[in-house]
């Protein structure tokens, strides 16, 4: 029987109950990973999510700035777990609660908001941020319209990164006994990584800080060229991390490393922490596991790395845990492959690129040589951008353009990148965003093309 932990004592409200939260070894999930692996299992909150601490430490600011008053609104856009947390200091201080959700938010995490009385717009995903309809701006215009509101905007608040620098950081430290040396965790507001990162780094300048991200996002790429690149955003399923803006939370020069994980890994590595550990988790706590997977090359045999699972899977059964929406996203292992598997026909032949420093004829000249419709251009480090048959008619019959233009003036967005692990839903999912051909990371810096033309032929 477990019965050397001491008994809590009485707390005075649900709030007190917030924090010190398990730290569980992990042991049938991280076969083949150097050293240990410890989980931050933060299901253990009164909320289910590592959210409520951040939640309350908003309120409570906002308290002391005077900006949340008694009988006040709470207005915010959160992917659910803030909700949670805010409607727990809602209910116990007396606050009346409004959560703006994205559409791609579980049933299940909008019905339990709706259980402690909160008030749920649900708000379209694929929409920009700057959309009136997007789940930030309606958040905005409530707060504009509702006299003695607040809207404590979890991206930017930065009370959000001080309530993980003021106790989850702490809590890692004491319960390693100062001994983590890596510490991986997914990113959405930033807020999580950020507040850890820098008590830790405090203690321990070494410790290496790890952000998971997924495909569809900005900030693994922003991380590594300071660049905030618009078609790297596109949609995708894992709730939670990854973002198509740059949060005030998120402090980049803490972050040493972000690793993308794709959606159909994520949910089967939540999947399998179930069933092999006995932790019903959130679809995030699988990518953040994936992520160290994809990672565990540069771990040396004495690591100490903790990896935060940010939530419970009880709001996922309908989604994640449930195995026909598994399939009807190509998820189940059984299912028709992957992208590097689809991209294999074509592995014998060359990835043919253009410079944007090379004339149009070059091009026509490459495609024509190659029987090929598409062109990544490539500045000889990064992708810089894409040409097809349609940009080259358009540039020599609208725009009277010649073949001596450069590549540069002519060519449209880069294609897509996706991981080879990504489902071939996921890549034609990539596609409908107008793009011609997307391109598949087989390995670190090593890519091939997948045309329209290719992704259909492997599905029909
Ligand atoms: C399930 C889940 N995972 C990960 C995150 C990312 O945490 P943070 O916003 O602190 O970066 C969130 C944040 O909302 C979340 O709800």
């Amino acid at each position: 029987m477990p019965t050397s932990r001491p008994t809590p004592a009485v707390v005075q409200n649900i709030l007190e109950t917030i924090g010190q939260t398990p730290m569980v070894q992990l042991h049938r999930t991280v076969e083949g990973i150097p050293g240990k692996v410890l989980a931050k299992v933060e299901y253990f909150n009164p909320g289910h999510s590592t959210k409520d601490r951040m939640a309350l430490k908003m309120v409570e600011d906002a308290e002391k700035a005077g900006l949340l008053k008694p009988g006040g609104t709470i207005i915010e856009c959160t992917s659910g777990n803030t909700g949670m947390g805010l409607a727990l200091a809602a209910v116990v201080k007396g606050y009346r609660l409004i959560c703006t959700l994205s559409d791609k938010q579980s049933k299940e995490k909008m019905d339990v908001l709706r259980a402690l009385g909160a008030e749920i717009y649900v708000c379209p995903t694929n929409v920009s941020p700057e959309h009136p309809d997007s789940y930030y701006s309606v958040a905005k215009r409530l707060n504009a319209e509702i006299p003695n509101s607040y809207f404590p905007n979890q991206y930017d608040n930065l009370s959000n990164r001080t309530a993980h620098y003021e106790s989850t950081g702490p809590e890692i430290w004491e319960q390693t006994e100062g001994k983590i040396t890596h510490f991986i965790v997914g990113v959405g507001t930033g807020g999580t990584i950020s507040g850890v990162a820098k008590y830790l780094k405090e203690k321990n300048p070494k410790i290496q800080i790890w952000g998971v991200d997924s495909f569809g996002s900005v900030f693994k790429k922003y991380h590594e060229t300071g660049v905030f690149d618009e078609s790297e955003i596109y949609g995708y399923i894992t709730e939670g991390i990854g973002e198509d803006i740059l949060p005030k939370n998120v402090d980049f020069g803490l972050i040493d490393r972000f690793e993308k994980v794709t959606d159909r890994d994520g949910a089967l590595v939540a999947r399998e922490l179930a069933r092999k550990e006995g932790l019903l988790l959130g679809y995030s706590c699988g990518s953040a596991l994936q992520g160290l997977r994809q990672l565990k090359h540069l771990l040396p045999d004495d690591a100490v790395t903790v990896v935060l699972f940010h939530d419970h899977g009880s709001r996922y059964v309908g989604k994640i845990y449930n195995d026909d929406w598994m399939r009807e996203r190509g998820f189940l292992k059984e299912d028709s492959g992957n992208l590097a598997q689809a991209v294999s026909m074509n592995i014998h032949l060359p990835l043919v690129m253009v410079q944007p420093e090379e004339p149009l004829m070059n091009a026509v000249v490459a495609m024509k040589r190659h029987s090929i419709s598409q062109l990544p251009v490539h500045n000889g480090s990064v992708f810089v951008g894409s040409l097809t048959e349609s940009h080259i008619i358009r540039a020599l019959s609208e725009e009277g353009l010649g073949m001596d233009t450069l590549v540069k003036h002519v060519m449209g967005k880069p294609f897509p990148i996706l991981s080879g692990h990504s489902s071939l839903q996921e890549g034609i999912q990539a596609l409908s965003m107008d793009h011609n051909a997307l391109l598949v990371e087989l390995s670190a810096g090593k890519h091939h093309i997948l045309s329209r033309h290719d992704l259909l032929t492997r599905i029909a």
